[in-house]
């Protein structure tokens, strides 16, 4: 698939993986496909941790928890997430075999509509060639937790803003999803 219209249309986030590594050299080819995003004055405010040890993964999974429990206590609009992570060995990451977590730079304007730009990229790249993603926003919730800031050497100035899986997967768990027309509010 090479039309970036075809991919952008095909990219799906997956909940459903394949339990097979994705080698380092594809890791950095999506890390260099998300550092050709635009940035606000070009700060490029982003930074990126991987993360393919599997008790790591699960660690963060498992961390996060406790974090999303109270969100959902305190908005009643997460309720639905509650049932899914009811599931037997329930995992934020869907058993992701790699999380990449985009973290960015409080001192630029606008990290956060880059960090954006930088984790689509990143999932755009991953569908280009077969690779499913999932944006994970509920791990944000870890932001400032000491475990997470401390193992991973998160340095002050960096908040996480796009925590993304990536793995192999079957096309049979690639989800139906509609999406509306565009509201055009008005053409002039
Ligand atoms: C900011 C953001 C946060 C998200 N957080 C989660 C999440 O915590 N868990 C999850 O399963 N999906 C999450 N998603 C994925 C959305 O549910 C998904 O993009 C949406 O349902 C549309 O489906 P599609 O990506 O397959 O087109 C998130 C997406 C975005 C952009």
């Amino acid at each position: 698939m090479t039309d970036i219209i075809d991919i952008i249309k095909a990219r799906r986030s997956i909940r459903k993986y394949l339990d097979k590594p994705i080698s380092r050299e594809i890791v950095d080819k999506l890390v260099e496909a998300a550092k050709w995003a635009p940035s606000g004055m070009n700060e490029q405010p982003w930074g990126f941790i991987v993360v393919q040890d599997k008790l790591l993964i699960k660690e963060l999974s498992d961390r996060s928890i406790p974090y999303i429990n109270k969100m959902i206590e305190e908005n009643p609009k997460f309720i639905r997430y509650k049932k899914r992570m009811k599931a037997k060995d329930f995992s934020i990451f869907y058993h992701a075999p790699c999380v990449v977590i985009v973290l960015g730079r409080i001192e630029t304007f606008f990290y956060q509509n880059d960090c954006a730009m930088a984790a689509q990229n990143l999932m755009l790249a991953a569908a280009s060639m077969g690779i499913g993603s999932c944006w994970v926003g509920m791990m944000a919730t870890l932001d400032q937790d000491k475990w997470f800031r401390e193992k991973f050497q998160v340095p002050d100035n960096y908040r996480v803003v796009a925590p993304i899986t990536l793995g192999y997967f079957e096309n049979k768990d690639i989800p139906i999803i509609e999406r509306r027309p565009p509201e055009i509010l008005k053409y002039f």
